[in-house]
């Protein structure tokens, strides 16, 4: 009976700690609420896969500010939103005076006259930052150059779901160790227990920023995080394996190079015989078959990409309801 009223006042201090939080970096958040996001995303999957009417937002918006392109993202928190009573609107920053040379402080300021919380897809990592400091209701971080921490939460969900527990497991990502997905990645891996091993070329390395916070958290956390340049030491018993695009949006001109310097980081059979038999593949899409993966392991049985994708939604669910509801 006491350990019930314990789960049940920790749910209530982490619900009220967590209300009203922006959400733009994975390192902003602590191992005990990452934890209670996964838990949530649990039970609203749970609800909607059994009908369980579950409207936590009922009457409340979600303004989603895109300045780039987007499939995942902008359809999981639309429908999201939807699922959760509540309501997303579209914004195209070509379509807002954003897009002609309105402030970020003034778009955060008016926005927050009508919405309960705002998601912004951008370039800049600050401009996310600035629209926090300006904004009266919760920001989330839907992609920055710098961190892509909504992905990276459904990423912790499908590999719970699919290994049964985080801690302690090896994480492997291959390519590009200096995007979004790989740092928030490191930041997420690091926060839950895992040991996360990145192989890049040279050039191509985390932010020592992101890389060196981490190495302190994964210390507290008793996991290690290391990168490497050969691709067979960092996939070797790895439990989970990542990759993603070589060129990220905003990158387009510099693909050709990026293919000729990346191609021996590519995910295939041969690399993944160096992983552990039961290895999970995650690719947070979109991806470019023959390029950063093969269709052969994309495509093949460690593949979980679309219930990957899937988590999007759940997981997205979970850090609206937590930050949103009253
Ligand atoms: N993974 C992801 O963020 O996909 P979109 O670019 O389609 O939103
Ligand atoms: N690193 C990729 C992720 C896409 C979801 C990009 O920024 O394009």
């Amino acid at each position: 009976m006491s350990t019930v009223k314990n789960v049940e006042e920790l749910t209530n201090t982490l619900a009220h700690k967590l209300k009203g939080k922006d959400f733009l970096t994975l390192a902003d958040f602590d191992t005990e609420e990452i934890h209670f996001l996964l838990e949530e995303a649990l039970d609203l999957k749970m609800k909607q896969k059994e009908g369980i009417p579950h409207p936590y937002l009922q009457g409340k918006t979600l303004g989603m500010i895109f300045e780039k392109s987007s499939t995942r993202t902008r359809v999981s928190f639309e429908v999201g939103m939807l699922q959760l009573g509540g309501h997303a609107i579209f914004l195209s920053s070509r379509d807002i005076q954003l897009g002609r040379g309105e402030t970020i402080s003034d778009t955060a300021k008016v926005m927050s006259r009508y919405v309960d919380g705002i998601m912004i897809r951008t370039f800049a990592h600050e401009t996310v930052e600035e629209l926090a400091e300006h904004a009266d209701v919760p920001v989330i971080n839907g992609l920055t150059d710098l961190h892509h921490p909504a992905q990276v939460l459904a990423d912790l969900l499908t590999i719970l779901e699919h290994k049964g527990k985080m801690k302690g497991l090896k994480l492997c990502y291959l390519g590009d160790g200096n995007n979004n997905m790989s740092h928030s990645l490191i930041e997420g891996a690091v926060k839950v227990g895992m040991n996360i091993s990145i192989a890049s070329p040279s050039g191509y390395e985390p932010d020592s920023k992101v890389f060196e916070s981490a190495k302190l958290v994964g210390k507290n956390q008793g996991c290690e995080i290391s990168i490497t340049q050969d691709p067979y030491e960092a996939i070797k018993d790895a439990d989970v394996v990542v990759t993603d695009v070589w060129a990220s949006m905003g990158q387009e001109d510099e693909q050709k190079e990026r293919m000729d310097v990346l191609k021996s980081f590519q995910v295939n059979s041969n690399l993944c015989k160096h992983a552990k038999d039961d290895f999970i593949f995650l690719h947070c899409l979109p991806a470019h078959r023959e390029e950063e993966v093969t269709a052969e392991v994309i495509d093949g049985k460690h593949s979980v990409v679309f219930d990957e994708a899937e988590n999007r939604l759940h997981a997205q669910k979970a850090l609206l309801k937590v930050l949103m509801k009253d």
